[in-house]
């Protein structure tokens, strides 16, 4: 703590005012003219007043404790009138404000909100344009998960990771936590011997002695976007641009599992035009890690449950390759607008799964896509929730993350492109992703840039109904039907086993996990002990290293009672940290055995595993 104070107040400030230009080189505003932001409800910030352009972030990761220990140091752009800048922070203990002449700075903490933490004012003098906030994080700092060395692949050290999206970089960094907020950043990180730090930025690719690493972000981005990982990495290139790393026992598979992510990246281009961010990376992390894949910038994170083996679940790469142009270049104004994020990104996604894989196994993810769409809105109903523009006031934004903004989103998009075709379509987005780059978009906007520029009669805009897509609920009935030939050979197969063929009579060569999805999902909803035992012994099942296969036929055993199954379902709660695999497990858990017992049993020995967000989802689903 003692030496990051000292950084902030003394050397590290004469680099900064020596050279006080280079950390604001691609920042869009300068001191006199500042874009207009939307009020968002998420953030206690007020960017049209005061905002900040560039954080350099000066940490020390302490292991033992649990805790960083840091200085954020901040260029300001403020209106002439204001007198202070508001950052957000949760759970952080704010040490000292001082300013770029090292004079210290009033400042308020304000009341706790659950959801949004609390307001750090700081006062301002007419002069002031840098100030640096001395800071240590709480050891249950949300963002951030610290494993044990056991929890790890090597097992001999521990591990650290963020996830700051939504509204989570306010518990590691006091900042500006809103996704219209945008600034550059560089950073100084030490971690213990052995261990290599990696962020959203440029990249080491070896560990040093000094155990202290740099890192730029040139593109100014938003606050969601910031993150750190710390452990036993190594790297390994892929293509000329993109790369893996991941604990040294994972590296080669994974990079063979990613052998294709540079044709990714061309075919993206190739799309919507040139990749914004240089590199593109990505990490393979422990199993906790809650997400399938974080769009952090330069480098994803990614769950290690989509090294299946064969390539087949490296859509997800491509989507979050994808946002590296909708969410990272042209970002949701506000989470009421995460559809714009997340609805684009799974369209994009699927075109380039077509252009590398051919169109009839894009179908395949679009249909699967489409049958989990229809079950939310079955599920949803009349909700406000399965809208696409949302209101998540006094809300967690978590709660915005449903089938809804990513499904419904994509399929409003696909229904635009049917009407206006292809072609017009794409030159559409793409000059879309060049006009609003490193810019918001909220959803006001995008409808009236879509009916001026391509819904430009009235019989397109009839045929489309925008308004009914993204105000109402549900799913519109234009919405475009999807076919898949392969999925209807599957269709044929699940009807023989119906009608009582055995298991290893049906015709499965070839298939891939898409096709063993739809043949899962598709197999009736009762099953005996011998038809689960009959595709079991066929198919390997239950001992599938395919986690999404896994996660499907649980939702098959579970309520059929198989108990061969019970096993593996509790080994793969306390492994795996994913949510989207969790919630469906535990829920099947609660409705086979409503007392919850079962299910609470597992959660007890798993909980320590996951990361808040996923304590989260599941405290509240087992009465924690
Ligand atoms: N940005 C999301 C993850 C996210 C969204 C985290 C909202 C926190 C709040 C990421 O791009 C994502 O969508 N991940 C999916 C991948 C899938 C759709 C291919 C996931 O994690 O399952
Ligand atoms: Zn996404």
């Amino acid at each position: 703590m003692l030496r990051t104070l000292l950084i902030a107040l003394t050397g590290g400030w004469l680099i900064s005012c020596s050279s006080p230009s280079t950390s604001n080189d691609n920042a869009n505003e300068t001191d006199h003219q500042m874009t207009e932001l939307p009020l968002d409800v998420h953030s206690y910030a007020r960017p049209n007043f005061a905002r900040i352009t560039h954080l350099h972030w000066i940490a020390e990761i302490d292991f033992t404790n649990k805790i960083i220990n840091a200085t954020a140091r901040y260029d300001i752009d403020k209106a002439a009138a204001a007198d202070e800048i508001i950052l957000d922070t949760y759970g952080l203990n704010i040490e000292s404000v001082v300013d770029e002449a090292g004079n210290e700075l009033a400042f308020t903490i304000g009341e706790m909100d659950s959801h949004l933490g609390k307001a750090l004012r700081i006062g301002l003098g007419g002069e002031t344009h840098q100030i640096a906030v001395v800071y240590s994080t709480q050891p249950g700092a949300k963002a951030l998960q610290w494993l044990d060395a056991e929890q790890t692949a090597g097992k001999e050290l521990p591990f650290l990771f963020t996830q700051s999206q939504a509204i989570l970089a306010r518990t590691w960094i006091p900042i500006q936590d809103s996704p219209g907020i945008r600034f550059t950043y560089s950073a100084e990180v030490t971690v213990p011997n052995n261990m290599l730090a990696l962020m959203s930025a440029t990249n080491p690719t070896e560990k040093n002695e000094s155990g202290t690493y740099s890192f730029e972000m040139k593109q100014p981005i938003p606050a969601y976007l910031m993150a750190l990982s710390v452990g036993d990495i190594v790297f390994k290139p892929v293509g000329p641009r993109t790369g893996v790393y991941a604990e040294p026992s994972l590296v080669d598979t994974s990079a063979w599992e990613f052998g294709r992510m540079d044709e990714m990246l061309v075919a993206a281009e190739e799309l919507y035009g040139p990749y914004a961010w240089e590199r593109y990376d990505v990490i393979v992390l422990p199993p906790s890690f809650p997400f399938g894949g974080m769009e952090n910038p330069r480098l994803t994170f990614a769950t290690p449950t989509i090294l299946a083996g064969d390539r087949s679940l490296t859509a997800l790469i491509a989507h979050e390759l994808a946002h590296s142009w909708s969410g990272n270049l042209v970002t949701n104004a506000t989470w009421n607008d995460f559809w714009l994020n997340e609805g684009f990104t799974v369209y994009f996604e699927q075109r380039i799964m077509e252009a590398v894989r051919g169109r009839d196994y894009a179908e395949m993810l679009i249909a699967l896509g489409q049958q989990d769409l229809r079950h939310t809105t079955d599920e949803m109903g009349t909700s406000k929730d399965s809208h696409l523009k949302l209101d998540l006031e006094g809300r967690d934004p978590d709660d915005g993350m449903s089938d809804i903004a990513y499904e419904k989103g994509n399929f409003l998009l696909k229904t635009i492109e049917a009407a206006v075709g292809r072609e017009a379509f794409d030159n559409w987005l793409k000059n879309y992703f060049e006009r609003h780059k490193f810019q918001v978009m909220d959803t006001e906007t995008f409808v009236e840039e879509v009916n001026s520029e391509l819904l430009t009669t009235e019989e397109l805009r009839s045929e489309v109904r925008l308004d009914e897509w993204i105000y109402g609920p549900g799913l519109p009935d234009n919405c475009p039907e999807i076919t898949s030939a392969r999925f209807a050979a599957v269709d044929n197969q699940i009807e023989a086993f119906g009608a009582g063929s055995g298991a290893d009579e049906l015709a499965t060569t070839d298939w891939t996990t898409h096709e063993w999805l739809r043949f899962i999902r598709g197999l009736p909803s009762e099953l005996t002990e011998t038809q689960l035992n009959d595709l079991d012994q066929a198919f390997g099942f239950t001992n599938s290293g395919n986690c999404e296969i896994l996660a499907a036929w649980f939702q098959k055993t579970i309520p059929n009672n198989y108990a061969t199954a019970d096993a593996r379902v509790e080994s793969f709660l306390i492994e795996v940290g994913r949510r989207k695999f969790l919630t469906p497990t535990y829920v099947a858990l609660v409705e086979a055995d409503p007392s919850k017992e079962k299910a609470r049993a597992i959660y007890a020995k798993a909980r320590p595993n996951y990361h808040s967000v996923a304590r989260g989802t599941m405290d509240e689903l087992l009465d924690w």
